[in-house]
């Protein structure tokens, strides 16, 4: 008799497109957890009631993405300090009619940085492009590592200056206008945290802020350059790298927090033939 898969998924809306499914099978493959992930669309009026559906049904795990990410976290038990300084939950642990919510999308950047490519962030300066749930996952891990300075950059400044200044306890954090980025300072690292390449937009992005020893980071992916990897290069910039670690390196944490055993994310990006 076959064992019962334990159940896990995404739900975002869209979510055709997510990687996730082969990421988790991959994972679930290499370290013989018996596991099935299932994509699930589902719109924001019916969220709760899916959410509530799976866990009723014995779902064990979800991913919740775009753009579900902060609407989650009403519906949450139980919240990660990560995901509370995140305003954003991007994993959800169903245990013992508990709702456990996380996001591993922090530290899934970190590892990318730190580990895949080897980036330094202590001492680095950092501009950060746009203001929206994104960045506000990925402010917090950052001035963990005690970079030089944070500056985001965002086209409504009042929403920078609102993140710069929930931040403010934890580091060098301000904010900017997303076409006054000061460009006295050299930029480490340029990471590209709007949505507008998703929605096919190419904002005015910042040339002068780039310099041959800037590193250029896109958010987004895509089997094609995105807008924003495409800019940087043309401007120069020393490397430009999209966020496909940054995937991966997620989906690991979340694995890990549901499973117990954290996958090698290497032959996964590899088998994908996405590595960074
Ligand atoms: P996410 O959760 O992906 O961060 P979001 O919360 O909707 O999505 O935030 C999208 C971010 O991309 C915002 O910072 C937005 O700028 P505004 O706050 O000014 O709206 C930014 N953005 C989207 N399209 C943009 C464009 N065409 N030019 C510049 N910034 C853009």
């Amino acid at each position: 008799m076959t064992a019962k898969l334990a159940r896990y998924g995404v739900m975002g809306y869209p979510v055709s497109h997510s990687r996730s499914p082969i990421i988790h099978r991959l994972f679930a493959l290499q370290t013989g957890q018996k596991i099935q992930y299932e994509l699930l669309q589902v719109s924001p009026e019916k969220l709760e009631a899916a959410i509530r559906q799976f866990q009723r049904t014995g779902g064990m795990g979800l991913n919740i993405t775009v753009p579900h990410k902060s609407e989650v976290c009403k519906l949450v038990d139980y919240t990660s300090e990560r995901a509370a300084t995140a305003g954003a939950v991007n994993t959800l642990s169903f245990k013992s009619g508990q709702i456990y919510g996380d996001n591993t999308d922090g530290v899934g950047l970190l590892r990318d940085l730190a580990v895949n490519l080897g980036i330094a962030i202590e001492g680095a300066n950092i501009l950060i492009l746009g203001a929206g749930g994104a960045t506000r996952g990925i402010v917090g891990p950052l001035l963990e590592m005690q970079p030089a300075s944070l500056l985001i950059a965002n086209r409504s400044l009042s929403k920078a200056q609102a993140l710069a200044d929930h931040f403010s306890h934890s580091g060098p954090v301000s904010a900017c206008g997303f076409n006054v980025v000061p460009v006295s300072t050299t930029y480490d690292l340029v990471i590209n945290a709007t949505s507008a390449g998703l929605k096919g937009d190419s904002p005015p992005y910042p040339a002068a802020a780039i310099s041959d020893a800037t590193i250029c980071y896109d958010l987004s992916y895509g089997l094609s350059p995105t807008p924003f990897s495409i800019w940087a290069r043309e401007a120069g910039a020393a490397r430009s790298i999209m966020g496909w670690g940054m995937l991966v390196e997620q989906a690991a944490e979340s694995f890990n927090i549901w499973r117990g055993v954290r996958p090698d994310t290497a032959p996964v990006l590899k088998q994908m033939s996405i590595s960074a």
